[in-house]
């Protein structure tokens, strides 16, 4: 007997969350004021589960806890913390199906997308493992009357403030590296996506994280967000999402001084050439700005096309949008719908300007004729370097094609943008490649493919696209403060200054 069509829709990933409270000290707690956000199902719009919703108490408690659990981690042998950490990413693996279901069902993304993800959360885990008995400071030769060293340590509570687009895989983007450099941590997931943060916290209690080293706090911006980021124990934060959001935690940690590393989306341009392998570039162009439903900090925005190639490209483009399947992420389409009402609303709101500016709509442009936040892959030609929709990040699976007459064009373009994330060059040319590789204004520049970052490379933004690197060993920069150790051998009294 087959099984009926709507068993698939049953929320069985929930099975796998022994609370949906919050992880504050080892333990599962309400809200002191027992509030609760639901998080919604964004194939259905159907509230998928009540989930504990922090207010300033509860993230003073997690930070109290956090503060309270940093010294003995701290003083943690390094080679221990490591087997800990590497034992969360093992985990994670262990539970990879379970956790992608969770995460496609309360982020609306193709399970394996999901899947990716949580592969990549527990590569984060591992890859810093093994750093954290590699920590090493640097001896200074200041002459015979003094011994010189570094130190580097970490700075105690690191806030973790994580966007809705990759809810897990940035979970452990940036609690891996702080916790094997030796802090405490407290997160607070986004409000729309808090469930594969909730499982990912007792993963780390299953592989021997300490109480209290890794606490998870849903809840709303504003009070939980803005109560972690004002709180006087916390000693960094890293935070990923809007510009406007960012500038708000800058000028929070402003008031207490305390170092931010802010990862905050672009406008990221495509550049090809007339000499680039066109299918090719179609493809990546299009995995690019689809994928998570265009929802992805570094995805390919703007594509900027050379006059002579522009329409061969745009057919090849349209060509795969249009045969780009939508369906719930459990169903495992090509793209699944966005994550929200309110990112939707701001999708088609873009494709509106897009219509009035001017821009000519190849394809797509409509909501699907169905329950959830389903919008269809978009591509705007005739796209003039001022229009919003080719100076704003939309978020969404909308592409702008741009075009340009020649390389100096192509580069003033590009750079022509508040954000500078990622930057992506199409050309068999090795040395224009390198030529572009060195003009374009990002902090990470893909040539003759897309999402070139790994977890072992240092990826971040230039101008307003933000501050700080997250992945490889420069993440762990983040979480490191230099002290340097100055022993009196054989000198006289020094004066400041010399
Ligand atoms: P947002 O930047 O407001 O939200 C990101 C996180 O910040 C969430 O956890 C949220 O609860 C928290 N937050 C909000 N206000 C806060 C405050 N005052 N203090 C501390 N934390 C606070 O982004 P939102 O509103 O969900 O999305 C709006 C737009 O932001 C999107 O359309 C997209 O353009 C951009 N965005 C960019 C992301 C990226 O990866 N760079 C990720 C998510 C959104
Ligand atoms: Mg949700």
């Amino acid at each position: 007997m087959s099984e009926p069509i709507d068993q698939k829709r049953e929320p069985e990933p929930l099975e796998q969350l022994s609370s949906t409270d919050l992880y504050v000290d080892g333990e599962w707690v309400p809200a002191t004021d027992g509030s609760t956000l639901e998080t919604i199902d964004p194939a259905t719009e159907e509230p998928i589960v009540a989930v504990a919703a922090a207010q300033a108490d509860d993230i003073d408690a997690a930070v109290t806890a956090a503060r309270d659990a940093f010294p003995d981690w701290r003083d943690t042998d390094p080679d221990e913390r490591g087997r800990i950490v590497y034992e969360v990413g093992r985990l994670i693996r262990d539970h990879a199906d379970d956790l992608a279901a969770l995460e496609s069902l309360d982020q609306g993304k193709p399970v394996s997308q999901a899947k990716s993800d949580v592969i990549g959360a527990a590569r984060y885990f591992e890859y810093y493992a093994g750093a954290a008995d590699k920590i090493e400071g640097t001896s200074v030769p200041v002459g015979p009357e003094q011994v010189d060293y570094t130190v580097r340590e970490p700075y105690g509570v690191s806030a973790q403030i994580t966007p809705w687009n990759f809810p897990g895989n940035l979970f452990a983007r940036g609690v891996a590296p702080a916790l094997v450099a030796g802090n405490a941590t407290v997160v607070k997931p986004a409000e729309q996506t808090p469930l594969s943060s909730l499982r990912l916290a007792e993963l780390c209690a299953e592989a021997g994280v300490p109480d209290g080293v890794v606490n998870v706090v849903p809840g709303f911006g504003d009070p939980a967000g803005k109560a972690l980021t004002e709180h006087e124990g916390v000693d960094q934060i890293t935070f990923t999402g809007s510009v406007p959001t960012g500038q708000r935690i800058m000028t929070a940690a402003a008031e207490t001084v305390t170092p931010v590393t802010l990862e905050l989306g672009g406008k990221n341009p495509a550049i090809v050439f007339p000499d680039a392998d066109l299918e090719a570039a179609a493809e990546w162009i299009t995995t690019g700005i689809f994928t998570n439903a265009g929802q992805i900090c570094s995805a390919a925005d703007r594509a900027i096309v050379h006059e002579s190639v522009h329409e061969d490209l745009v057919e090849k483009i349209v060509e795969i949008a249009e045969s780009t399947e939508i369906a719930p992420g459990s169903d495992d389409a090509d793209m699944g719908p966005v994550v929200s009402a309110e990112q939707l609303e701001k999708i088609t709101r873009y494709i509106d300007v897009g219509t009035s500016e001017g821009a000519t709509l190849e394809t797509g442009g409509e909501t699907l004729e169905r329950e959830g936040y389903f919008v269809e892959p978009t591509v705007f030609t005739d796209v003039d370097p001022e229009m919003r929709i080719a100076r704003e990040e939309i978020f969404g699976p909308v592409l702008s094609v741009l075009s340009f007459a020649d390389e100096a064009e192509a580069v003033e373009v590009a750079n022509d943008s508040e954000y500078g994330l990622v930057a992506g060059v199409f050309t068999s040319d090795v040395t224009r490649a390198h030529r572009l590789a060195r003009r374009l204004e990002a902090g990470n520049v893909y040539v003759n493919k897309w999402f070139g970052d790994t977890n072992q490379t240092p990826f971040g933004g230039y101008k307003r696209s933000g501050i700080g690197r997250e992945k490889g060993l420069e993440a762990l920069d983040s979480y490191l403060q230099t002290k340097n150790v100055a022993i009196n051998v054989d000198g006289d009294a020094d004066l400041p200054g010399s």
